[in-house]
């Protein structure tokens, strides 16, 4: 507002100044006002060829404190030589050093005049060679202080000494234009209904559109980047056919978050090194039904679990090792939402019709895990996982990976490559990379694979029932597409917020 107002007095100013005189040099005509101001006002003149002009850059030298104590009191080497020169008798080094008051003036200034010949010791005493002297330095700096230039050479000479500094300096040249005038006609901004009906529109100055001009800064809320990443992915699965399941639940028990998926209890998984316990409650309760309408028997379900890892079932050898209850029933922060998938397939497995059948589902989610990790760039103790589940008949490992060309393809992720992995709920697994181009490298991308018997039998999922598995980050796909190479811009209280809130949306098929 302020700038539009003073830019607004500032074209009446110069057309009333280049009206006395044509052309004005900007800075001899407005010396107080800064460059941009000037600028703004001479291209809305311009725009309605009132007047031209042209830029003109030009380095000017400034006197840095030094100098200017040189311009008052001459240079060090002029001081020594008057100090000098006036005792008559000479003068000892310590005198001189009185007279001057300034050790390293005296000793520059020493220096420098023994090299002019304008003194020379004479045994302890140090005397004048000639009568009179030209303090050339002092006279080149009284030139550059009133006209901030000088010869290339002694510019240079002097900035070495630092005794200048050099600073860009733009001013304008500023000429009358066809359109002339004192003042500057009043442009209209809209054509109004008053303006066609009084005929006015027909004399009025329209004021061109400016198709450059940024919108104002609507200081609106932003949705983080790892929000709008998130949308893209659950817009990908929603047209898939994917409906989204509730992960509400950080907390989750380890039989649910390991045993239901056939992780054994020693897996190293299970370590405190690699995830965190609660250890307040102490324990959770057995796995019970849900709701008034929930109808399936945890009971059961619970010793299937137990006998399918201790003694094995389901034509499973099992892991034959004594399933502990309670270690069954530790609350941990859940390592991934695979936990939630097995709560899902368990409820599928409700839905069983007359002849043993289930329908085909399709799950997906998007929500926080936690894990045991060292902190460094690429790592956080919590992180976002991206989990789809696909139940259905007639399901092969060469389906998986055309769904998962399909996925990837969907968020412009093509070549895929697969690696056989290994996790305890899936056989077979595969862990899917990609060439990162930036990087030039394979990096994976994600981890997938068909889950196993032992997990959804003891579900009570009939056998020819086929369920595909994946996994992968919300942040490794969000660093990529914006550019972040350390997550903690991305995540936690390192983050500015105003990368926040200037980030675009990203489309991953564009
Ligand atoms: N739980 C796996 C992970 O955390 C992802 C996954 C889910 C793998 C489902 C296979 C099947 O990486």
């Amino acid at each position: 507002q302020t700038s539009s107002a003073s830019t607004g007095d500032l074209t009446t100013e110069i057309l009333q100044a280049l009206s006395q005189k044509d052309p004005i040099n900007s800075t001899e005509a407005f010396p107080q006002i800064p460059f941009e101001f000037i600028k703004a006002a001479l291209d809305r003149l311009a725009s309605r060829s009132m007047v031209k002009y042209e830029q003109i850059e030009r380095e000017e030298a400034f006197l840095e404190p030094e100098a200017e104590i040189i311009v008052s009191h001459g240079s060090h080497e002029a001081r020594v030589f008057d100090a000098v020169h006036k005792a008559l008798e000479g003068l000892s080094i310590q005198d001189l050093e009185k007279e001057i008051g300034d050790k390293t003036v005296t000793k520059l200034g020493q220096g420098k005049a023994f090299k002019e010949k304008w003194i020379k010791k004479d045994g302890s005493k140090l005397v004048a060679l000639v009568d009179s002297i030209n303090d050339v330095t002092r006279d080149q700096l009284r030139v550059i202080k009133e006209t901030k230039t000088h010869d290339a050479k002694i510019i240079a000479d002097l900035k070495k000494r630092k005794l200048l500094k050099l600073q860009k300096v733009i001013s304008f040249t500023i000429h009358k234009a066809e359109k002339f005038a004192l003042e500057m006609v009043k442009e209209e901004t809209d054509l109004t209904a008053e303006m066609l009906a009084s005929g006015a529109w027909k004399e009025a100055t329209f004021k061109p559109y400016n198709f450059k001009a940024l919108g104002a800064d609507q200081h609106a809320g932003a949705l983080h980047p790892l929000n709008k990443v998130r949308s893209e992915f659950r817009q990908i699965f929603f047209e898939m056919g994917f409906t989204e399941m509730p992960t509400n639940q950080f907390v989750e028990s380890g039989f649910w978050n390991f045993d239901t998926l056939f992780v054994p209890q020693q897996h190293p998984a299970r370590d405190l090194q690699d995830t965190f316990y609660v250890s307040d409650p102490p324990k959770a309760g057995r796995p019970t039904a849900t709701g008034p309408d929930d109808k399936a028997d945890y009971e059961e379900y619970f010793k299937n679990v137990q006998q399918v890892h201790q003694d094995g079932k389901y034509d499973s050898i099992g892991y034959r090792y004594p399933w502990a209850e309670d270690e069954s029933l530790r609350l941990v922060l859940r390592t991934h939402t695979t936990s939630v998938s097995a709560a899902m397939l368990h409820k599928l497995a409700q839905q069983k019709d007359e002849n043993g059948r289930v329908p085909p589902a399709r799950y997906f989610s998007i929500d926080r895990v936690f894990r045991n990790e060292t902190v460094d760039a690429t790592h956080l103790c919590e992180f976002h996982q991206v989990e789809g589940v696909i139940a259905d008949y007639g399901l092969t490992l060469g389906g998986l990976m055309e769904f998962m060309d399909m996925f990837f393809g969907a968020m412009g992720v093509t070549d895929l490559r697969y690696k056989p992995a290994y996790n305890p709920y899936t056989e077979p697994s595969m862990e899917i990379f990609s060439h990162h181009k930036g990087l030039n490298k394979l990096i994976e991308i994600g981890n997938s694979g068909i889950f196993r018997p032992e997990m959804l039998e003891a579900m009570g999922l009939p056998r020819d029932l086929r369920v595909f598995g994946f996994g992968l980050s919300l942040e490794r796909p969000t660093m990529i597409k914006y550019g972040i190479s350390n997550i903690r811009e991305l995540l936690g209280h390192q983050v500015d917020l105003s990368f926040v809130q200037k980030n675009p949306a990203v489309r991953f098929d564009k």
